[in-house]
């Protein structure tokens, strides 16, 4: 059978998503009494009080479909940051609001501008719209290269994404730096925000891509609930862009995309300010953990303001297995030779650091 007759031609360079390794699957590896999963940006903590109450209180409706315009949740997320609710848009996860703005915007011909390493589905989504991938080096700090960026538009590029801080490698752009590069961009241009680690800024020269929002420009902020309000596993993100694309991406996405229990749990995770400030100083706390010891190691890093640190390392395929070992699931790349550690919990970075100690001490 020819299975690929069926298939888009746009799909073949597309790979499939590989997630980080699951503690089941590391159980079944190693022998160790304590595994952290720091590969998949996480957090090391549950889900705010409130969310989990929030949660519990709707199990008994699920014999009902969600609200499928997340009403409540734009509502709530209007008041909490002052944009009008008509120009909040839901997602099962950002993840799928990036998909469904490529989905509703990019065309076969069109250009995709981003730089790479970065989250992988810009990529992807570009590839599966048949569009053009530009992908440029990321500056030596691990951040974005805007002004490399602006250089590289042409006449075809139609999004510009902006990943601050840059997964995997936790630089920001500053906000004189974003200022610069959206003064004067052509109309023509989409710039696609995403933000998704802002919740652990603590460097007040990085950019706060929200600050640029008008509701007017073609310009869209991302944001979620998976990583510092820890509700990865039941998949909410949102965010802001002009209501023309509100109403494209509302013809592409699922009629019922995110479900009650994730909206429930957002709306009561958000505003909780003190929660916030505690774990954000908790992660930065580890961050610093983290370099102090990789220092002391003679590792290169890059300086983070997300809950995670890429580290250079001789060999990252051997040191992955060996941290492996050791219960420390971290996230290799194929072809990079350093890996992203996870900012675990206070005992999950001691651990961490133990075994980076007995690795390379
Ligand atoms: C930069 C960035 N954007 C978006 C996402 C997607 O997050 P989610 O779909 O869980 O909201 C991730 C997840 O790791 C990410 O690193």
């Amino acid at each position: 059978m020819q299975w690929e007759r069926f298939f888009r031609q746009s799909l073949k360079p597309v790979e499939a998503y590989q997630p980080g390794l699951r503690e089941d699957q590391v159980r079944e590896l190693v022998q160790v009494d304590t595994i952290h999963k720091l590969s998949s940006n996480e957090s090391p903590f549950p889900p705010f009080p409130s969310a989990i109450q929030a949660m519990q209180a709707k199990l008994a409706g699920l014999n009902e479909y969600p609200d499928g315009s997340s009403y409540q949740l734009t509502k709530i997320l209007s008041t909490h940051y002052k944009i009008p609710q008509q120009q909040i848009i839901c997602g099962n996860g950002s993840n799928e609001l990036i998909d469904q703005i490529a989905a509703s915007c990019l065309e076969p011909g069109d250009e995709a501008l981003y730089c790479w390493p970065s989250f992988v589905v810009y990529r992807s989504s570009a590839q599966i719209a048949g569009a053009t991938q530009l992908e440029l080096p990321l500056r030596a700090d691990g951040s974005y290269d805007l002004a490399a960026m602006r250089a590289a538009i042409t006449p075809r590029t139609k999004i510009v994404y902006v990943c601050t801080p840059n997964n995997p490698t936790g630089g920001p752009v500053t906000a004189d730096e974003l200022a610069a590069f959206l003064d004067g961009l052509p109309e023509q241009l989409l710039v696609v925000v995403d933000a998704a680690y802002e919740e652990f800024l603590d460097d007040d020269d990085a950019a706060r891509p929200l600050a640029h929002f008008d509701g007017q420009r073609p310009y869209v902020v991302l944001h979620t609930f998976s990583k510092m309000y820890s509700l990865a596993g039941i998949r909410v993100g949102y965010g802001f862009a002009p209501e023309p694309l509100v109403e494209a991406v509302n013809k592409v996405r699922a009629p019922f995309n995110v479900n009650s229990i994730a909206q429930a749990a957002a709306q009561a995770s958000l505003g909780d300010e003190s929660e916030l400030s505690r774990r954000r100083a908790l992660n930065a706390a580890g961050r610093l953990r983290l370099y102090d010891c990789f220092e002391h190691l003679g590792l290169q890093y890059f300086k983070s303001q997300g809950n995670f640190v890429w580290v250079w390392v001789p060999d990252a395929g051997q040191t992955f297995q060996d941290l492996l070992a050791r219960g420390i699931i971290v996230r290799a790349f194929d072809g990079a030779n350093g890996l992203r550690v996870g900012v675990g919990d206070e005992s999950g970075v001691s651990d961490t650091i133990q075994a980076f100690r007995d690795l390379f001490a």
